[in-house]
């Protein structure tokens, strides 16, 4: 599938978005994102942009959206396969939920340096790539994986436990916050996080259909 023109050094929101938006199908948005050099700090040590992965009928039961790519993300272009990855595929796995029947996106495609939290210029520019993926992917529902992505969905004042709390409508799909992978490491396994988002991932499962009790 041909790439459309990518955005340039420093393009405006609007620009990726539009670019994005004109993307037909998930082959050219992904082709074209994997050009994009919209943040100029981002594309110059990246080693991939990491579009995001989606299941083989393009038609995820749920999209899962964290906030940007981490070391071994950045090496091998795929999102969600260093530590926190291991550990969202073992609670999905205990859930009921298949990640190759998933979706699994970043609110930013690329690392930022030290992983450093994404700065709020890059996340408007990164937008419309997110943007034009869930409209391209249509997912039932969609889970905010922390704090940086239920911000992009909900709003700048968002708090995490607060929102976790009950679904969110978002353009006509169910939104689901819960807790990001990193902080249940980091709050160990018999911490609070890791709990609360193993129970979060299994109330999914059961809305989707995969799971009798939640
Ligand atoms: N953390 C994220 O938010 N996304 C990844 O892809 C990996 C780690």
């Amino acid at each position: 599938m041909a790439a459309l023109r990518p955005p340039r050094l420093d393009a405006a929101p609007d620009e990726v978005a539009r670019i994005a938006a004109a993307a037909p199908d998930w082959a050219t948005l992904a082709a074209t994102a994997r050009s994009c050099v919209a943040c100029p700090e981002l594309a110059a040590v990246r080693q991939h942009v990491v579009v995001g992965d989606v299941p083989a009928s393009g038609r995820p039961l749920v999209a899962f959206v964290g906030e940007a790519p981490g070391a071994t993300e950045d090496e091998t272009g795929r999102p969600f396969v260093g530590r926190s990855g291991a550990l969202l595929d073992q609670l999905l796995a205990e859930a009921g939920l298949d990640r190759a029947e998933c979706a699994v996106l970043n609110v930013v495609k690329c690392r930022p340096p030290g992983n450093r939290t994404p700065k709020a210029p890059e996340v408007a520019r990164c937008s419309g790539w997110l943007h034009r993926q869930i409209d391209l992917l249509d997912p039932p529902a969609i889970v905010a994986l922390g704090l940086s992505a239920a911000k992009w969905f909900l709003g700048p004042k968002t708090v995490l436990g607060r929102a976790r709390e009950h679904p969110h409508p978002w353009n006509g799909r169910g939104l689901y916050v819960t807790y990001h992978p990193s902080a249940a490491i980091r709050f160990g396994p018999n911490g609070a996080p890791r709990a609360a988002l193993a129970a979060d991932l299994r109330q999914v499962a059961h809305l989707v259909g995969k799971r009798d009790l939640p």
